[in-house]
């Protein structure tokens, strides 16, 4: 018989100095500028997160994941970093910084934070160096700069598009007045790209995370872990040269900037670094690559775990759901790793919503959201357009079924509330993202799950702080809020708190057994401590395996698991 003493609480050293802490954490990410404002300017802070860490404590997660909050201009959400070694002052200050850490830490949450390597801003001082030195600096060099095609060099270097749209390639003006070289950047003008053959961003990298780790911090999230390195010969292939050479230019590690093999001495460098400390620092990578190539960054010697976003790009669909999920075990299992869940994020159109349109898998990516055929944000209103009950019945369902897998669960703030994603309620000139003032609003971005969250059923920004909020938040957010959920049984709130206290309890190995249901469209699976989760994706009602039911995203009828409903049971 187990005595209370073997238990661990949530603050004991042995949870966390526990090096495997993250393997099967319930992670829990945090936009800071639309969480919780402490001082009533309408953008959210580090205070404001501080001040919330008892909800995030009884939300029962085992970690936060803090998107950038370093001081930045805003042209891409704050991953257009100025400083990576500071704290926007707009959000606070290291003291700040230090005094979430530590709050965090007493109740038991570890913390991780986003490190944006590929780019800085425009405005990052090494930017700002580079564009008053000459051609051919050390300064330019820390950078891509190239000149540009043509007679005159006013062509960009190559054809290639940014992932925000419009060109990779922005032309600068010289100290001395005259039309200039060319700089790369991915993603927006304002992000110019590091060149990492360059020792000095190395060193400096190595030096950012040492910095952050020595504060306390237990994690990193990387950005475009994809990106880093890059091959530009002297003549740039087109995009059409690009694509001409298929998928295998992407399984071959043969891209110019996509993916390429020598970005993993980087992360072998850093597992260096996350081993200085103990526990040893965790990396999760975004790499949105071939699943092929995932891992290669979750390898031990690397970042240690990589996102899948498979089941996020996966429709509500039992047999996509066992495809993504058995697939992704066993890749995690090769790698050493421990497989990553996810649903929604602030890049993505939040899954209660994309569950109630007609085709999920359409709208996954909430940069595409809003393209041609998918204007549904745009125009149609979210009424209209989104079966809200659907949608939302069908993200408990899921989200239930993601907290019952053997991995990392990682969540998005307002998921716990059921948040729908803010369409049309977003004036165009209210807007903030990137890509949808350089796709000239075809693409209809990301603000809509970017809204700052409500707290309460009224007052100012429904409880986000004193005065405005820094996205519109639609009225009808007031029922969605914390407060509504917190007097409403069955709230998707509750079933979050419920979902994620008996998690903790309930994890064993990191393995699961699939049951047989006898129906296409039924997932059931075991998980080796005597507890089962069911998912019935369809509409008729499925039977439940045998055992006692511990919790059900929708409320069983006569005995029996309805559609769209999962439940678990021991
Ligand atoms: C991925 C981030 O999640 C996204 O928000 C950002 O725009 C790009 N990387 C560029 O940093």
């Amino acid at each position: 018989m187990p005595t209370t003493a073997t238990v661990a609480t949530r603050t004991d050293a042995s949870r966390m100095d526990d090096p495997n802490w993250w393997r099967q954490a319930s992670v829990y990410q945090i936009y800071p500028r639309s969480f919780a404002d402490s001082n009533g300017d309408g953008i959210g802070d580090l205070n404001g997160i501080t001040a919330k860490v008892p909800y995030l404590e009884t939300l029962g997660i085992d970690a936060v994941w803090l998107s950038p909050f370093y001081p930045s201009a805003l042209a891409d959400g704050g991953y257009d970093v100025d400083d990576y070694r500071n704290v926007d002052p707009r959000l606070g200050s290291l003291e700040d910084f230090d005094r979430m850490a530590h709050a965090l830490h007493a109740a038991g949450i570890k913390l991780i934070v986003d490190i944006v390597p590929n780019h800085s801003s425009d405005r990052h001082e090494w930017f700002r160096e580079a564009l008053a030195a000459p051609k051919g600096s050390a300064a330019r060099d820390r950078y891509i700069f190239r000149d540009g095609l043509g007679e005159n060099g006013d062509l960009p270097p190559s054809d290639w598009e940014s992932v925000f749209g419009g060109p990779a390639w922005e032309r600068i003006t010289e100290p001395d007045g005259t039309p200039g070289q060319w700089y790369m950047h991915i993603f927006a003008r304002e992000q110019p790209d590091f060149n990492w053959d360059n020792p000095e961003v190395r060193d400096d990298f190595l030096k950012t995370l040492r910095f952050w780790s020595d504060r306390g911090v237990d994690g990193f999230r990387i950005d475009v872990a994809h990106a880093l390195t890059k091959n530009l010969e002297d003549t740039l292939p087109s995009t059409a040269d690009l694509e001409a050479q298929g998928e295998a230019l992407y399984l071959e590690g043969r891209h110019p900037y996509w993916d390429r093999d020598d970005v993993h001495d980087i992360y072998a460098q850093w597992r260096k670094v996350f081993n200085e400390y103990n526990p040893p620092r965790t990396a999760v990578a975004e790499a949105w690559v071939h699943a092929d190539r995932r891992a290669r960054y979750a390898s031990p010697e690397g970042l240690g775990q990589a996102f899948n976003f498979d089941l996020l790009q996966a429709d509500f669909d039992a047999a996509q759901f066992r495809g993504t999920i058995t697939k992704n075990l066993a890749e995690a299992d090769a790698s050493g790793a421990s497989s990553t869940w996810v649903f929604s994020n602030h890049d993505v159109v939040r899954h209660a919503t994309r569950y109630g349109l007609p085709a999920a898998a359409d709208s996954a990516g909430g940069i595409m959201a809003g393209q041609a055929g998918k204007q549904w944000l745009l125009t149609g209103g979210r009424q209209q357009d989104v079966d809200v009950e659907l949608g939302l019945r069908r993200a408990r369902a899921a989200s239930l079924l993601m907290f019952a897998l053997p991995g990392s669960a990682y969540l998005y703030q307002g998921e716990e509330l059921g948040l729908q994603e803010v369409g049309c309620e977003i004036a165009d000139s209210e807007r903030q993202d990137p890509s949808f003032f350089r796709n000239k609003g075809v693409e209809i971005g990301r603000d809509g799950c970017r809204v700052p969250l409500p707290w309460t059923t009224a007052g100012s920004s429904f409880g986000f702080g004193a005065g405005g909020s820094h996205l519109p938040q639609p009225e009808w957010f007031a029922g969605s809020s914390v407060e509504a959920q917190e007097a409403k049984e069955g709230s998707t709130l509750a079933l979050y708190r419920t979902a994620l206290a008996l998690r903790g309890e309930l994890q064993a190995a990191e393995t699961l057994e699939w049951l047989d249901t006898g129906r296409d469209d039924v997932l059931a699976f075991r998980r080796p401590n005597g507890w089962t989760c069911i998912t019935n994706f369809g509409t008729e009602p499925a039977g439940l395996p045998d055992g006692e039911v511990l919790v059900s995203s929708s409320p069983l009828e006569a005995g029996t698991l309805p559609g769209s409903a999962t439940a678990w049971l021991r």
